[in-house]
């Protein structure tokens, strides 16, 4: 078991974190419960944002958002001086109803739906990245109608075999995002943009894909999309003034995971960027990462209670808690693997191997598969690490189970900054 950030183990066996015993904390707010160390989420955004430098160009850490947002999130962002990238209505919505800066906002999505590209363009966003030639047609018409002009990027794939889960890679020859940097369609969309009246293309993004535990990945990727700046600068004298290298850099959730050193990573990165242009007589005059697990995965855990247990005919051991795949899908989705301990009774070393499941009515409700784990007793506190990044933020209401409030905790205070659903609140909507 890995701590992160503030975590310590209390004489009293109970796990702190940010100065609070986890214990106190479900006692007061319930669970299951989102619990965040607002201080290694500051530490994150700084380590990021201190060696993600360069002398030669300009640089933005930007925060992707469907990682885990709230209006506090936004607020902490803020404070650090982040931008923030959101790819739905919702999370812009979100962002701008936190008072975050709109400049500072960058629009995402595949499918953006006018309504969407509308009310970017009304809220002043600072960038919006067009994913294909419909969405190039249909902002443009926005934009004359409102008489406005889009800054843009344009999202290309770069073709990068980037070894991670099938579902999280983002640019293999068939992905559904961005537009193909060897389809020939795509120089003639970039020229579209170029010649557009009311867009003004600052240059490309791409993003390889998340939780990447390889840096070569993104080294590769710099060299291609270098080249492809440099091809279309030379087929018709467009050059890119702007490049966003995405996200996608991976975290520690389980002794399976080795990421890589951040701040040397993030230092290369900028001098490969920097070697690269030069050696092709390009410039560049900003670059941006779009960073969302690295920024908030370990910062969060999950607090649950020990329910039912369950000893199997087949010879598994269950521990049964009170959430479940409606928190953490992860599991589900990807067959991701989490560490986790009981967190009032740290030093109690009866160990045994069980299966932590939920409670909703599906087999593959599970958390964690075969973890060697304190023996628990019905009430402990289950604490299950890593859960701060596409958690909340993929949580449903299966079975109308309701979703978990969120607490972040620092400097001994819990400040509840989502509160736990009601069963009202299920019903809000139901007419
Ligand atoms: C366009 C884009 N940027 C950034 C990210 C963030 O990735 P991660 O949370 O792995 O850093 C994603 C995630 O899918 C993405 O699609």
């Amino acid at each position: 078991m890995k701590l992160f950030g503030t975590m310590k183990l209390r004489e009293t066996g109970c796990l702190e974190i940010g100065g609070c015993c986890v214990e106190d904390v479900t006692r007061e707010y319930g669970t299951p419960l989102y619990v965040y160390d607002t201080k290694l989420i500051r530490d994150k955004c700084s380590e990021f944002k201190t060696n993600f430098v360069s002398d030669y160009f300009d640089t933005d850490v930007i925060y992707a958002s469907k990682a885990f947002l709230t209006k506090a999130m936004c607020n902490l962002l803020a404070e650090q001086d982040m931008s923030i990238d959101v790819v739905s209505g919702g999370e812009l919505y979100t962002a701008i109803s936190s008072g975050f800066p709109a400049e500072r906002i960058y629009m995402h999505g595949n499918n953006k739906t006018r309504e969407e590209l509308e009310m970017a363009i009304e809220y002043n966003v600072g960038t919006i990245i067009v994913d294909n030639e419909d969405e190039v047609e249909e902002l443009n018409e926005i934009c004359e109608a409102m008489k406005r002009n889009a800054k843009v990027l344009l999202r290309v794939n770069p073709g990068i075999d980037a070894h991670t889960h099938e579902y999280i890679q983002t640019a293999n020859h068939d992905s559904k995002f961005g537009v193909s940097i060897y389809c020939d369609n795509t120089k003639e969309l970039i020229r579209k943009i170029v010649e557009s009246e009311n867009l003004n293309l600052k240059g490309y993004h791409i993003h390889i894909g998340s939780q990447i535990l390889l840096e070569s990945s993104y080294y590769a990727s710099i060299k291609v999309i270098v080249d492809f700046i440099n091809k279309i600068k030379e087929e018709f004298g467009y050059e890119a003034e702007e490049l966003n290298l995405g996200g996608g850099f991976g975290v520690y959730y389980s002794e399976e995971d080795t990421p890589f050193p951040l701040g040397d990573f993030l230092k290369t990165l900028t001098n490969k960027i920097h070697i690269e242009m030069v050696q092709k007589g390009l410039s560049i005059n900003k670059v941006m990462i779009e960073p969302g697990r690295s920024i908030v995965a370990n910062s969060g855990t999950t607090l649950y209670k020990v329910g039912n247990m369950k000893d199997t005919y087949g010879g598994k051991k269950y521990i049964f808690v009170d959430g479940g795949m409606t928190d953490n899908p992860r599991k589900a989705l990807y067959d991701s693997k989490y560490e986790a301990c009981i967190a009032n009774r740290l030093f109690d070393n009866n160990e045994d191997v069980y299966t932590i499941a939920g409670k909703c009515c599906e087999s593959g409700d599970i958390l964690i598969k075969d973890i060697n784990i304190t023996v628990p007793k019905k009430g402990d506190v289950l604490a299950v690490f890593g859960t701060g990044a596409y958690n909340y933020s993929m949580a449903s209401n299966y079975n109308r189970i309701l979703k978990p409030g969120v607490v972040f905790l620092e400097d001994g205070k819990a400040i509840e900054v989502v509160k736990r659903e009601s069963y009202r609140d299920l019903l809000r909507n139901d007419i």
